[in-house]
């Protein structure tokens, strides 16, 4: 590597803490579908950089409604007064969760700090101090966010004491045999009748696909039933949308695929394309519970709330829930073509462009990470996610074509031979621990 590389200046000038890496890239900007590197090398990105450019890099909705608002700004939060941008889209957003009664949103700046904000407050609101989520599940990396997470990179932090992780069941993963959800009803509702009274648990947080867990396409009907059985119980529905909802599923929401309306909706990533922005939709006496309660010094910060309405624009205005459904379901085709050239590929599933590629786990440890390596090298960027680091997970901007898709499943055939020929080494992928 040169002196002046950037990715040696990287390490050289910025923690380890924050960094989760896969190989060496450094970036020095983007266009459309497309990153560059250092080098000028153009890469097709199927993460989106986890999901928030689902507009894509440098869309022109966004460069021109970012630079209206940071040449002009209206103040930089809603702290201590109301500005434009952040009530104009509070209410788009009102306007795109139909079904929330009496519903009013709060902003913030990441999915972590939604979840979290949401933990708090519907404990607090609700006077039960008990949370239910999922084995598996990723709410965020912030220490009450984590608290009720149930990823395994996470088995350093403090969990809430009075949460209760569930299995989220899966053909791929099964409870007690069963892959349908039946017998984690039968155990949520012993549960909810014993052990954590029912009256005491404020919230079950959802992921209606479960995307840092290995991209888990729920059972049909599991979480309509269970929403139901919580329901009786007094208990409200966080779906939690970081990932794959605002049209990434095909859907504006991805909990309409399941049949049931939250109680209270968390959006991020893709929502400010790019620019912190986060936001929880829910019922005004959870919003409005108390004053300065959730609150930081940049929240609803106008020139990222000018994002956010630039982003759900262009996704009404483009269609690109439809799109997403379109090039998702183009690409789960040639991926499933791809699956019968690779049999280290034992399951490919989704939901519109929230695509995920398992690889057999026990053939070939460390098979993800040499094969997101090798695509790297191609000219492709993905990650691996999983509770087994085993599953590539696609999440590329909803601007996606079918062209695009040719090229991807391409790179992804080049990559997954070249990794079964041995030629990536486990030197190579040494120094990127990945998760
Ligand atoms: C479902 C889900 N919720 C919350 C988060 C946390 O979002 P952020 O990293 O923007 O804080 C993530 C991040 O991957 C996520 O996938």
């Amino acid at each position: 590597m040169a002196a002046n590389d950037l990715y040696q200046r990287d390490a050289a000038a910025i923690g380890t803490l924050q960094k989760l890496r896969f190989f060496p890239s450094a970036l020095t900007g983007g266009a459309g579908v497309r990153v560059t590197d250092q080098s000028g090398r153009s890469l097709l990105d199927l993460s989106a950089a986890w999901g928030a450019a689902g507009l894509g890099y440098g869309h022109p909705a966004l460069v021109e409604a970012v630079t209206k608002a940071v040449r002009n700004p209206a103040g930089a939060s809603v702290l201590s007064s109301a500005n434009l941008p952040a009530v104009e889209l509070a209410e788009r957003l009102l306007a795109t969760a139909p079904g929330i009664a009496d519903a009013k949103v709060w902003l913030g700046h990441s999915g972590s700090d939604a979840n979290e904000t949401m933990f708090r407050a519907v404990t607090a609101a609700t006077g039960r101090a008990r949370i239910l989520s999922f084995a598996g599940a990723y709410h965020g990396g912030t220490a009450a966010s984590m608290a009720i997470s149930g990823h395994s990179v996470q088995a350093h932090a403090t969990r809430h004491a009075g949460l209760t992780l569930i299995p989220y069941p899966a053909a791929s993963r099964p409870f007690m045999g069963d892959v349908t959800g039946e017998k984690v009803l039968e155990l949520v509702d012993h549960l909810l009748r014993t052990t954590c009274p029912g009256d005491q648990v404020a919230a079950l947080f959802i992921e209606p696909i479960q995307s840092d867990g290995g991209m888990i396409v729920p059972p049909p009907g599991f979480l309509k039933r269970l929403v139901e059985l919580c329901r009786r119980h007094g208990i409200l529905i966080v779906s939690d949308e970081v990932k794959v909802g605002l049209a990434r599923s095909g859907e504006m929401h991805a909990f309409s695929h399941e049949g049931f309306t939250p109680d209270i909706i968390c959006l991020g990533k893709g929502l400010g394309g790019g620019m912190p922005l986060a936001v929880a939709v829910a019922p005004a006496r959870i919003l409005d519970f108390a004053a300065a309660f959730a609150m930081q010094t940049l929240h609803g910060n106008p020139v990222s709330a000018a994002a956010g309405i630039a982003v759900l624009d262009t996704i009404r205005r483009d269609e690109l829930a439809l799109n997403a459904a379109m090039v998702g379901d183009y690409f789960f085709a040639s991926l499933q073509k791809l699956r019968q050239r690779h049999d280290i590929i034992t399951d490919v599933r989704g939901r519109g462009l929230a695509i995920g590629i398992e690889l057999s786990a026990d053939r070939a440890k460390r098979y993800a990470a040499k094969t997101v390596y090798r695509a790297f090298e191609l000219g492709l960027v993905l990650y691996y996610v999983g509770l087994e680091s085993n599953v590539l997970e696609l999440t590329p901007p909803l601007i996606l074509t079918r062209e695009d898709v040719d090229e991807a499943v391409e790179f992804l055939d080049r990559a997954l031979s070249d990794v079964e020929a041995g030629v990536v080494s486990d030197a190579d992928i040494a120094p990127f621990a990945g998760w």
